[in-house]
């Protein structure tokens, strides 16, 4: 009989960690919470809409322990009193997801400095905090998983993209590289997932004609599913990924590679 290649757990169950998911009310940052819940981890679901409340509800339902936690990431001391929760209520948190994003669309007329401040503020700034906050928690123990939400907007230009916000994705992989550095040391790594157009009520909006083109310049010719990034985080959060720090993983059907 062959020896098993993972023992003694499975490398990729998170059974009896604990994750912790801004802006996770809705759409990937839900799918992500969900996703890490369903591979066994308790989750804190942190964001700064009410509509957390109706999340943790179906998840409960589901039989998920999770927690609500209303902050906004621009807010360090208040993410930082939300991350204590979550700390308080699972003993320690194992996996934090900087998932809060603003996604505006705009060309580089539209944008005035208010604007851009406040993208860079919940995007860039919002993913630092949240990188420190669950640093010092991650250092102590001597290990843990960060997993920062970047896209293909900050990997490659598009007509589609605002330039703030694409500012603010090719920030996060760089402040993925500087945070994996600084932790690698401690046992904890530091990654990102860059995914490109992924199936959300958001893009649901967009112009038939505009969807075609997407998924025609798309390798694997269609959007792409919030379960498939949640499935990049997984990975990226579990101990099949020991070896890995620093990486952004596209999550883009094919339409970078590099
Ligand atoms: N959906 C896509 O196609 C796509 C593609 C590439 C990258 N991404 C990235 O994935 C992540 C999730 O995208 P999404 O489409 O699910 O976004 P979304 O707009 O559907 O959800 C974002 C969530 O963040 C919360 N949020 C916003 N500002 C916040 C703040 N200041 N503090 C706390 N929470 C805040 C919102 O309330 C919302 O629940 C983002 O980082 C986004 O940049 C998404």
């Amino acid at each position: 009989m062959a020896t098993a290649v993972f023992t003694p757990t499975h490398p990729f169950s998170l059974a009896g960690r604990a994750a912790f998911v801004t802006g996770a009310a809705r759409g990937l940052g839900l799918a992500i919470a969900q996703g890490l819940a369903e591979a066994g981890a308790r989750v804190a679901l942190c964001d700064v809409s009410e509509d957390v409340d109706a999340a943790i509800k179906s998840l409960r339902h589901a039989g998920h322990d999770v927690l609500a936690c209303r902050a906004d990431v621009r807010d360090e001391a208040a993410l930082a009193a939300a991350f204590r929760l979550a700390v308080d209520r699972f003993g320690a948190v194992d996996v934090m997801v900087n998932n809060a994003a603003r996604t505006p669309s705009a060309s580089i007329w539209d944008v005035d400095g208010a604007e851009w401040d406040d993208v860079l503020a919940v995007n860039l700034r919002g993913t630092f905090f949240g990188c420190r906050i669950a640093a010092l928690h991650m250092r102590g123990r001597g290990r843990g998983r960060i997993v920062n939400l970047a896209s293909i907007a900050g990997q490659l230009a598009s007509a589609a993209a605002a330039p703030h916000y694409a500012a603010s994705k090719a920030g996060i992989v760089a402040l993925t590289r500087a945070f994996a550095t600084e932790l690698a040391p401690h046992g904890v790594t530091v990654n990102a997932v860059a995914p490109s157009a992924v199936e959300s009520p958001l893009l649901d909006q967009l112009p038939a004609e505009r969807r075609a083109s997407i998924a025609a310049a798309t390798p694997l010719g269609r959007f792409g599913r919030p379960d498939e990034v949640a499935a990049a985080v997984l990975y990226l959060a579990s101990d099949a990924a020991a070896y890995t720090t620093g990486a952004t993983l596209d999550v883009n059907g094919g339409r970078l590679m590099r």
